[in-house]
């Protein structure tokens, strides 16, 4: 059986819906998560949605990731700009990891404009509000055997 995308989400993200919504928009995480679902299911796949406000945590999900899953797709959140450890774990998969955003870093406040999570990714995909989960759900299968 065909393994599932892994979905992970990092700090803050659990407040979407209400954390500024006009950054985010007002979907909530769960919502953003049902649409991912529906997506990936129309296409084949099912997915694994997590989220977590920890570094480390996140990094034992890549490791999980790289057993279980076939592609992540992985908004990191303000660890982007960070992570020098997730970046590290990124790098060290087999599985593709697509690295999403919902607002456009790059038009943002200059500490949100270099990514650690880019360097390693095999793509990126921001701005996009809740097409940038959908659209790495795309890119994911798209890069399966590549
Ligand atoms: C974010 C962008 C990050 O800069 C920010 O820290 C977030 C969310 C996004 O999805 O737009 O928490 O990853």
């Amino acid at each position: 059986m065909t393994q599932p995308i892994h979905i992970l989400n990092g700090p803050n993200l659990n407040l979407l819906g209400t954390r500024e919504p006009d950054v985010y928009g007002t979907l909530s995480l769960k919502e953003i998560e049902q649409a991912c679902a529906k997506h990936a299911r129309d296409l084949g796949y099912e997915i694994l949605f997590r989220q977590s406000n920890h570094e480390g945590e996140l990094i034992d999900w890549l490791h999980d990731a790289n057993v279980n899953a076939c592609a992540v797709v992985f908004n990191p959140a303000a660890f982007t700009h960070t992570s020098v450890a997730l970046h590290d774990a990124v790098r060290a998969i087999e599985p593709p990891v697509i690295e999403v955003h919902l607002s456009q870093t790059a038009a943002r406040e200059a500490f949100r404009h270099h990514s650690y999570i880019a360097l390693a990714a095999r793509g990126s995909i921001t701005g996009l509000g809740l097409q940038s989960y959908l659209l790495g759900i795309n890119a994911a299968i798209t890069s399966l055997g590549n």
